[in-house]
């Protein structure tokens, strides 16, 4: 079996198809004796039996056991220099009622970014005083709830927030911990960083002007402020990005110190993780040592006490403890032309019964996913595939090139690795498709998280039809279809 000529270069022929690649799939991942694909002990066919496709499945013990290993790695270096952390659960990556408790019983505090997440976090019961609340446009609304409700910290975003929150605590009779969020100017993604003076985005202030805007929140007698937060990006393998924003915050840092107290330092998230063969991210304990070998010699460096160090993480917890499971519908091989009439070669289109919807990420950034048969193992040779879904949008892959079992046909279960995050979180309805469940698996049981939505869920909020076709049964799928 030769390599396809359409591959992409970083995507090696793999010797076995049917193969789980280590670092891409769940802890308890594995095959049965009948070759399917078993997470947290539950077969693919039970789980898609019991729940239906597109399914999002996470294994429990998978998050849990990176999480307590995420807080213990970053709290045994930074100890080791003398100093301490404090870890957020980045909410945006999925958040679930569960998940929340999870990651609180686990010692994590979580990190929201709107009403509707902080929402989520009060119904599960968190401790408002363990969440920290940022994004570059709260409402007056979110904010009035953030302080009422005793909310740990607020991220304060740009200048005008600060008046913003200012009132709203005082109003709630309280002193508000606020952040300020400033842009390093770093940005980064994967292997690389770009350091600049100023970024064009949204988020943040400039770092020039924090001295001047950590005066007037400390000149509120509302506010308390605890440190500089920032985030350089999102999956982010090595540390030199981390190290160059954590240099520039701890300069101005350093210069806050002369007019009070600057207990935090908030580095955010980005931690990258494996979601093919190639992804090479640095392990989680290499960078945590990394990180406070960084801190301690640029405090030591300007003479200053290390500060409570703060990081957001989110897909780096959630990302590989996800799988989704999808049915094949069609199969299809295409002839590609490899740029001249005699030579072509063949992808095998295979589509699935979700897409874009569940998982928009590939339409979106142009990531990358592993994806292996999952209910049954197959000796047939490798082939190309592309996992299409069934959207309306020639864009709309989930797998954009693997290698599966030539014979992977209709009615095959397939499983796409490492959708944990910014999956189920980033979900639409697009096609009026409704939103895919969610369950956990753990010790060979599976329950629910968030169940799927049904066309009777889209229709009740469907205004024409409540008032233009009264009398419609649109309480079951039966009804309009
Ligand atoms: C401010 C902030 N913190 C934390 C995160 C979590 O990032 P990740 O899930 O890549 O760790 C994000 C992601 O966008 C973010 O914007």
């Amino acid at each position: 079996m030769a390599i396809n000529p359409l591959a992409p270069e970083w995507l090696s022929l793999p010797a076995d198809a049917n193969a789980l690649a280590d670092g891409l799939w769940p802890i308890s991942a594995t095959r049965n004796a009948d070759g399917e694909l078993v997470v947290g002990g539950v077969s693919a066919s039970a789980l898609a039996a019991e729940f239906g496709t597109p399914l999002y499945v996470i294994d429990e013990t998978d998050a849990r056991t990176r999480a307590t290993e995420l807080r213990t790695a970053f709290e045994t270096e930074f100890a080791r220099i003398g100093g301490a952390v404090r870890v957020y659960y980045a909410g945006k990556a999925l958040l679930t009622t569960e998940i929340a408790r999870w990651m609180v019983a686990d010692g994590l505090n979580i990190d929201i970014c709107t009403g509707g997440e902080l929402a989520v976090a009060l119904a599960a019961g968190v401790d408002p005083a363990r969440l920290g609340f940022h994004g570059n446009n709260k409402s007056l609304a979110e904010i009035d709830q953030a302080t009422r409700v005793g909310i740990g910290t607020i991220v304060i975003d740009s200048p005008i927030e600060i008046d913003r929150v200012a009132a709203a605590a005082a109003r709630n009779g309280i002193v508000q911990a606020v952040r300020l969020r400033v842009n390093s100017g770093v940005h980064a993604h994967t292997h690389e960083f770009l350091a600049t003076a100023h970024e064009d985005q949204k988020f943040g202030v400039v770092l020039e002007d924090a001295p001047h805007l950590v005066a007037a929140i400390r000149a509120k007698e509302s506010l308390r402020f605890t440190g500089l937060h920032c985030h350089i990006g999102s999956q982010i393998f090595g540390a030199e990005g981390f190290a160059e924003s954590a240099s520039r915050l701890l300069a101005v840092h350093a210069g806050l110190l002369a007019d009070g107290p600057v207990p935090e330092l908030n580095l955010g998230g980005g931690f990258g993780i494996a979601y093919t063969s190639a992804d090479t991210p640095t392990p989680v304990p290499e960078l945590a040592a990394r990180l406070a070998d960084i801190v301690s010699v640029e405090c030591a460096r300007r003479g200053i006490p290390i500060p409570t160090v703060a990081f957001e993480p989110g897909r780096v917890i959630i990302g590989p403890a996800g799988v989704t499971l999808y049915e094949v519908g069609t199969v299809k091989p295409v002839e590609v032309s490899l740029g001249s009439p005699s030579r072509s070669a063949t992808r095998l289109y295979v589509s699935v019964d979700g897409g874009m919807s569940d998982n928009p990420r590939p339409a979106l950034y142009g990531a990358d996913y592993s994806v292996r048969i999952a209910g049954r193992v197959s000796d047939a040779d490798p082939a190309l595939v592309r996992i299409a879904g069934k959207h309306c949008e020639s864009g709309d892959i989930v797998v954009d090139a693997d290698y599966l079992p030539a014979d992977v046909a209709p009615g095959d279960l397939v499983a796409v690795a490492a959708t944990g995050a910014y999956c189920w979180s980033l979900s639409s309805n697009y096609n009026y498709q409704g939103r895919a469940p969610i369950v956990a698996v753990k010790d060979g049981s599976a329950r629910m998280l968030v169940r799927g939505e049904t066309i009777a869920d889209l229709l009740a909020r469907d205004a024409g039809l409540a008032t233009g076709r009264a009398g419609r049964d649109t309480t079951t799928d039966e009804g309009i279809l």
